[in-house]
């Protein structure tokens, strides 16, 4: 996005709503673009560059690539975007994120890690990101601090300082399988002397894509997408290309939206075992969903019924997809219970789906959810990229028209939503 799509874009978000006209049966191709998750990491894993140009490609246009680009530049790199390739040339010269940047998006973290390990020295101020709970860091630091970095809260941020660099490999076990701290430890550990071991790590598949680059960039990282990484340190890495894993949100958003709506469709350019979980839970409530290697084939009737699940870290059910879910289980009959155990407080799309006429129920982090519902479109507001793909999901259920509030967090997440759904048969805009 250059500065003039920028400005149109911030016009756009500061007036616009999305409105749905529900009832549509779907029809049609969806491609699905990289995934930001897995962009969100590689940026700042890129960052070990001494030498060389990064081709990234299949990188979506989304707002969150601008705020990244924004953060490159100030730390001394220079980024092109021209038809879905990121260029990147430079290295990391300056050791401090602003607040500005810092506050947008929440992965601004892994520039800590990316940071140090670089230049000995990081700040980074405390992220923003999503609405979605209490989001520490203290994983991060724990991990950084293994490996010879001293973290101190200073200035509403991180001030992290290497006690020498090359840091020194270690053996980390992992509290919990943060996505965000696995990654942070990976890039941390990459340059660092010796080996390190990370127990109990995260298996998503953006944390695998990320090694992958790294590894093409000349590290030596093994075990990923399993509990137990290991990273032999190396002194330099180069610049290489490499391709953006499709983003297995937008799948199982897509898919999501095939059930409610009713109708027959393919998505393309994904990898559907890394849609598993989703692919099952939809095929339980009655979903005729097949795939081949590339390709996920759905047909809904819109006959569905209710289920049990709980979100999970991967290869569970992805916490990003439980509002989405929620949404999916108005249409379904009887009752269906969901829970999340990644974030505790990923619930703000439960009052907006009662203002529509949900029955639902919320205590902690568990939603009940009795249906069939009648949806009724009326409006409502999405508080992060999450719970506004949910509430389309509802109002293409939802008969009459829904309006829903907070565009700019669907600007973050997907490249063109409102025009994908289109192109199947939706009838959505932005008013
Ligand atoms: N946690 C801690 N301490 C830490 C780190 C995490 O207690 O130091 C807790 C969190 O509070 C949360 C849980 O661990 O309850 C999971 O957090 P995790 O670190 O795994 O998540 P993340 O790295 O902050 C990434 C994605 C999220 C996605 C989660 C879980 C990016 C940029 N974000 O966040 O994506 O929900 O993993 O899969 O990769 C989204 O795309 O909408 C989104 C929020």
């Amino acid at each position: 996005m250059d500065s003039l799509i920028a400005n149109s874009f911030e016009l756009d978000v500061a007036y616009s709503k999305i409105k749905i006209k529900g009832g549509k049966a779907l029809k049609g191709i969806i491609k699905v673009d990289g995934s930001k998750n897995s962009l969100s990491a590689i940026l700042p894993a890129m960052c070990l560059q001494r030498e060389g140009i990064c081709k990234l490609n299949n990188i979506p246009n989304i707002s969150d690539l601008q705020t990244h680009r924004d953060i490159l530049a100030e730390i001394g790199f220079d980024s092109k975007y021209v038809g879905n390739q990121l260029m990147i040339s430079g290295n990391a010269k300056h050791y401090e994120v602003s607040k500005e940047n810092a506050a947008k998006i929440r992965a601004s973290t892994l520039f800590l890690g990316a940071l140090v390990t670089t230049l000995g020295e990081a700040f980074v101020p405390l992220p923003g990101g999503d609405k979605i709970g209490d989001r520490p860091i203290d994983i991060h630091l724990e991990g950084l601090e293994a490996l010879g970095v001293k973290c101190i809260h200073t200035r509403g941020g991180i001030y992290a300082k290497a006690n020498r660099l090359p840091l020194k490999g270690n053996d980390i076990f992992l509290r919990y399988p943060s996505v965000g701290a696995t990654e942070n430890i990976i890039i941390a550990a990459s340059l660092a002397e010796g080996t390190t071991t990370i127990y109990n790590a995260a298996m998503e598949p953006e944390v695998v894509d990320m090694a992958i680059l790294l590894n093409k960039m000349g590290a030596k990282i093994s075990g990923v997408g399993t509990p137990t990484i290991k990273i032999i340190g190396t002194k330099r890495l180069h610049g290489v290309s490499h391709d953006i894993l499709p983003d297995r949100l937008e799948v199982g958003t897509m898919l999501l939206a095939f059930a409610v709506a009713g109708g027959k469709g393919i998505i393309k350019n994904c990898i559907p075992s890394h849609s598993i979980s989703i692919i099952s839970l939809l095929k339980q409530s009655g979903v005729d969903i097949r795939t081949n290697n590339s390709e996920i084939f759905v047909n809904s009737n819109g006959n569905l019924k209710g289920f049990i699940t709980n979100a999970l870290p991967y290869p569970g059910l992805p916490t990003d997809l439980q509002p989405l879910v929620t949404a999916f289980a108005t249409q379904c009959n009887g009752k269906s219970t969901i829970i999340d155990s990644v974030f505790m407080e990923r619930f703000s799309h439960v009052g907006e789906l009662r203002k529509m006429g949900c029955n639902i129920e919320n205590k902690f982090n568990r939603i009940d959810i009795f249906g069939k519902n009648n949806l009724c479109g009326t409006n409502v507001t999405g508080e992060d990229i999450r719970s506004v793909t949910a509430l389309i999901i509802a109002g293409l259920a939802a008969s009459g028209e829904t309006i829903i509030s907070g565009i700019e967090h669907l600007y973050r997440g997907h490249s063109d939503f409102i025009g994908k759904l289109n192109e199947i048969n939706a009838d959505i805009n932005v008013v």
